[in-house]
């Protein structure tokens, strides 16, 4: 693969379409994947705080720069603000120091996209909000956005006088296609960017230990011969995980496929090469089930 392709946020800066999602990978085995993941093409990585994983990713980071020959600036970086849990959600100060924190971890002297992670605390919303805009202002992070937000989060931002976000990354897939929130974010030219685009596979976050809403009725059904996601993918000659992520780009959403392992690794990366055609478009719209799948019952962008 030797395209990128990007969208701009209005902030200026081009976010690549295909990410690295890290979420589930163990610190110990970041490095590896990271690095795995740029000798792989992928020139955008998505962690977080609450991943307890950044220092994986600033040292494969470092040494995918190193086998590629690429600068720091080829590759876009996105870590969030873990907003805090009941009764220690953290200020405006704290939220400065988290950042420092993670850009410490990282090995990093800014990031490309700092979001927050959830909405959680009405109470601290504007505060932490306030502390991503001094983060642009002062280019520690080149674009600011929000996360798991619904419309109504983020026009209590505006409201309150403050720039609106870049960015809002959210759970995007057929089963959860979330039409007035991403009807809000086109209007306003803040940029979508979908997680968890693999939900409907059968081997979605399949390892013990990795809890989802997923209940085993769907994963049975994504083993079926009639799955039509496996029908579609057949006829462009594709993986079915190929034509979700597709699914995801065609709709203007970058997309950040998680894998540890290699060959998916390279199989989710080569997306570009074919198009999903107006009655398979027209036909997955009608497949919509509402909430995603990721948090489950917590699903945030529910929070008041
Ligand atoms: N902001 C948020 O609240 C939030 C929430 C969830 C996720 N995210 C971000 O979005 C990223 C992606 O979401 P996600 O991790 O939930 O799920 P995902 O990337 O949609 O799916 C990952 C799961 O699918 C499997 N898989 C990957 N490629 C596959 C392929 N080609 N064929 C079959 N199975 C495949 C993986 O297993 P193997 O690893 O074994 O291949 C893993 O179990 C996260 O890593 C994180 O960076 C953000």
């Amino acid at each position: 693969m030797s395209e990128q392709l990007t969208r701009t946020l209005t902030t200026g800066v081009d976010i690549p379409y295909l990410g690295f999602g890290t979420y589930l990978i163990p610190n110990a085995g970041t490095a590896d994947a990271v690095e795995a993941a740029i000798i792989a093409g992928y020139r955008h990585i998505d962690t977080a705080e609450d991943y307890a994983n950044e220092r994986g990713v600033g040292e494969g980071m470092r040494r995918g720069l190193a086998a590629t020959g690429l600068d720091r600036s080829d590759v876009f970086v996105t870590t969030k603000l873990w907003p805090g849990n009941p009764g220690e959600f953290k200020s405006t100060a704290e939220t400065l120091q988290a950042f420092d924190e993670s850009l410490d971890k990282l090995g990093l002297d800014y990031v490309d996209l700092y979001l927050i992670h959830a909405p959680f605390e009405p109470a601290q919303r504007l505060g932490q909000w306030r502390a991503l805009v001094e983060l642009h202002e002062n280019k520690k992070a080149r674009a600011i956005g929000v996360s798991n937000f619904n419309a109504a989060h983020i026009q209590e931002l505006v409201t309150a006088g403050l720039p609106q976000p870049h960015a809002n990354q959210i759970e995007l897939h057929p089963w959860s296609q979330k039409p007035d929130i991403v009807a809000y974010l086109n209007d306003n030219d803040i940029t979508p960017i979908a997680y968890s685009s693999l939900a409907p596979l059968s081997t979605w976050r399949i390892a013990p230990g990795h809890a989802s809403g997923k209940t085993d009725a769907q994963r049975a059904e994504g083993r079926s011969d009639d799955f039509p996601f496996k029908t579609m993918a057949a006829k462009y000659g594709v993986t079915e995980a190929q034509l979700l992520l597709r699914w995801g780009i065609e709709n203007g959403y970058p997309v950040l496929p998680k894998s540890t392992n290699p060959a998916r690794m390279r199989e989710n990366a080569d997306v570009f090469s074919f198009a999903i055609d107006g009655d398979d478009l027209a036909a997955i719209k009608f497949m919509d089930r509402g909430n995603g799948l990721a948090w489950g019952t917590q699903d945030p962008t529910h929070a008041a």
